[in-house]
């Protein structure tokens, strides 16, 4: 295989205005159709990376320095116009609260329209097939009905759906997913973990998942980094975060997971196991019994 450039490299500080070292020279890749996984408590960063990234910190009375590559372009050098055209049609994003992301009185139709103009100046009859496939690639219904709705006719679930097909609607290479399924319960949440991975497997869509639930992360990711307190102190595939973590912070997250019968490959009740002498963090691989990639089945790897 040839190597690829990545699709995305940086190594950014943030600081606000009156909070400095936000973000300490943070620095990772994310390689074509790869699903980063970025893992910290609240807090720590994550959604202030996911804006550094869109240069949108300014919103915040943000400023970001270092380096930001996306497809070998640096997008320091780039005007706002410039970067206006970028978000949205070659770096999406989906947040937490699908409700509060839609126009709570425009009908579903109308928004994805208004989604596919910003960046394209096609007829009806361009835009409809681009919706169509949206749609269908997050599963839902693309009739006519559907399309009518308003944002309070739909399940948060839904709704949801909604959000990532506007923001797959120009196909982006790259989709930051921010705590995009935080606020959904657990049926729903895992139906929305596998649509991440089948947008990766069928539209080698790369994805930065954020997350403060490293379970989460384990099913759906190729590779996880840590983030504690603004800086990354480990990335590596979940076999390396959950079998043989490096570093203390990364134990720490690992050992308070809680337990569940799922988890537990013995069949011990949820507790009944021994990680728990490695809460502060001593340098040991983590017991068999917590090798998370042996017991969730992967949904993207
Ligand atoms: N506009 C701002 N001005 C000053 N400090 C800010 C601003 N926005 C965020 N912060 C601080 O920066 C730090 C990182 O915030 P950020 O929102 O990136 O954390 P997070 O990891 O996304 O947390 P959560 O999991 O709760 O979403 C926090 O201490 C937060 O209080
Ligand atoms: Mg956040």
């Amino acid at each position: 295989m040839t190597e690829a450039a990545p699709l995305l490299s940086l190594r950014l500080s943030v600081d606000y205005r009156n909070k400095p070292g936000v973000l300490r020279d943070v620095s990772l890749e994310i390689q074509p159709g790869e699903i980063l996984g970025l893992v910290g408590q609240s807090g720590s960063g994550k959604s202030t990376l996911a804006l550094a990234i869109l240069r949108l910190l300014h919103l915040k009375a943000g400023t970001a320095r270092g380096e930001l590559f996306f497809k070998s372009e640096n997008l320091f050098t780039k005007t706002e116009a410039q970067m206006r055209s970028l978000r949205g049609r070659e770096i999406s994003i989906v947040l937490q609260s699908p409700l509060s992301s839609l126009n709570p009185v425009l009908r579903i139709g109308s928004q994805l329209s208004e989604g596919w103009r910003a960046h394209a100046n096609g007829t009806q009859a361009e835009c409809a097939p681009a919706i169509h496939n949206a749609l269908s690639s997050v599963s839902l219904s693309n009739d006519a009905d559907f399309l009518r709705r308003r944002p309070g006719q739909l399940s948060v679930g839904q709704a949801q759906r909604v959000i990532i097909a506007m923001a797959i609607l120009h196909r982006p290479s790259l989709l930051i997913a921010d705590e995009a399924t935080s606020a959904l319960d657990t049926i729903t949440q895992s139906e929305i973990l596998r649509l991440f991975a089948q947008l990766n497997r069928e539209l080698g869509m790369g994805i930065l998942y954020i997350s403060h639930d490293l379970l989460s992360v384990a099913a759906l990711c190729h590779r996880i980094a840590i983030l504690n307190a603004g800086e990354i102190v480990e990335i590596g595939p979940p076999s390396q975060i959950f079998g043989a973590p490096q570093h203390g912070y990364t134990r720490k997250l690992v050992a308070a997971l809680p337990r569940s019968p799922f988890l537990d490959s013995n069949g011990d009740k949820p507790g009944n196991t021994a990680a728990s002498d490695d809460k502060q963090g001593r340098a040991k691989p983590m017991e068999k019994e917590f090798s998370v990639p042996e017991q969730i089945p992967s949904i993207a790897r």
